[in-house]
């Protein structure tokens, strides 16, 4: 393996999302039939969401994975045997072991890359992107796969209206193959544990037995608040990192939760709207799917263009954050 300089570049995206759309008025009459009242209004003007995807019994995290790797491995023109690190980050893997990058590796026929997971919630795709960034760097992979998959709707309670209007199911994924220019120029990672309860689904497998609240709860406005206060401190920290201002950046891709948050980042950041990626609306909140999926949306409708900056940031559950400044 060649140990001159490299960085790494990401050379193809694809996503998958489930094929049940369902939009805010079936939602709400499916839930009125149980006797809990929502409305299109109320999510539209609280969050921008107009529909989400939801998984049928049976799509799993990694069949969504598979297929938004199968994309990003043909847009690159990679083979799978050519991976050697596949990083694929979720809140609802398959199972509790193996990890689910194991299940999507042994579906696409690859022998030998190392496979695993990352959890870190909605900035999970953030944590793989800048993880195996560093593998690249450090010379210890040459082309990886990274992914963000989620079938989030296995962990919400339908019962609780706060908080089940907001997600979807999707995956998104990229090949990132080591180059002699960046690619990624610049990233950091936070988390502070002790934010831990406003965001969380505390509940886990012991002696057979789901113990504990498994479900996800929220506080919503104080999400809202510590989101849009690290997004705004992350955008400014990567950027300064690159030596570069905001103004130097063509498309931004927020964390796609609310569209509350995506506006009140980009007046803070003092970003016009036209820039960033917007997706929550058709797909609500896919988590760690949320930040590839927008990206290849934008990828493949021409507006991220070779050699655009692009601002990509995740934040969520732990509570996490962080941001990737990408020449594409
Ligand atoms: N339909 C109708 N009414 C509802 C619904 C619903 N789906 N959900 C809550 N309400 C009601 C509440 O019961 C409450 O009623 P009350 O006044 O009679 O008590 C009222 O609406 C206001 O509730 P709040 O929770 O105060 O509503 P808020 O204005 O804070 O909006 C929201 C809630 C959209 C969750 C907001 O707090 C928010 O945007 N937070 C950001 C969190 C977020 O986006 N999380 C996504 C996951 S986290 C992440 O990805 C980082």
């Amino acid at each position: 393996m060649s140990t001159s300089a490299v960085f790494s570049r990401i050379v193809g995206s694809g996503s998958c999302l489930p094929s049940r759309a369902v939009s805010n008025d079936q939602l709400a009459a499916e839930m009125r039939s149980r006797g809990i009242e929502t409305s299109d209004d109320w999510i539209v003007e609280r969050t921008g969401i107009r529909q989400r995807y939801l998984a049928e019994r049976g799509t799993t995290t990694s069949s969504l994975a598979i297929e938004a790797s199968r994309k990003a491995l043909a847009d690159a023109g990679v083979d799978a045997s050519e991976i050697d690190l596949i990083i694929l980050a979720t809140s609802t893997p398959d199972f509790v072991f193996p990890s689910t990058a194991c299940l999507v590796q042994a579906s696409l026929g690859n022998k030998g890359a190392a496979a695993f997971d990352v959890q870190a919630v909605c900035s999970g795709f953030v944590y793989a992107l800048t993880t195996a960034d560093s593998f690249i760097r450090a010379g210890r992979a040459r082309c990886a796969l990274v992914i963000g998959a989620e079938v989030f709707s296995s962990i919400l309670d339908w019962n609780d209206r706060g908080t089940c209007v907001l997600f979807g199911d999707g995956a998104g994924a990229v090949v990132l193959r080591a180059a002699s220019e960046p690619g990624i120029e610049a990233a950091e990672l936070r988390a502070d544990g002790s934010q831990m309860h406003i965001l969380s689904a505390a509940g886990n497998v012991a002696y057979g037995q789901v113990t504990g609240d498994p479900f996800l709860r929220m506080d919503g406005q104080a999400v809202f608040k510590q989101a849009v206060t690290v997004l705004d401190r992350s955008a400014r920290s990567v950027l300064a990192q690159a030596g570069l201002s905001l103004s130097d950046v063509d498309w931004f891709i927020p964390h796609q939760a609310n569209l509350r948050i995506l506006t009140f980042l980009a007046r803070k950041l003092d970003i016009p709207l036209e820039k960033v990626v917007v997706t929550v609306d058709r797909h609500a909140n896919t988590s760690a799917a949320s930040v590839p999926l927008a990206l290849d949306v934008a990828r493949r409708d021409g507006r991220i263009q070779p050699g655009n900056r692009v601002l990509l940031q995740g934040v969520g559950g732990g509570f996490t954050w962080g941001s990737v400044l990408v020449r594409m």
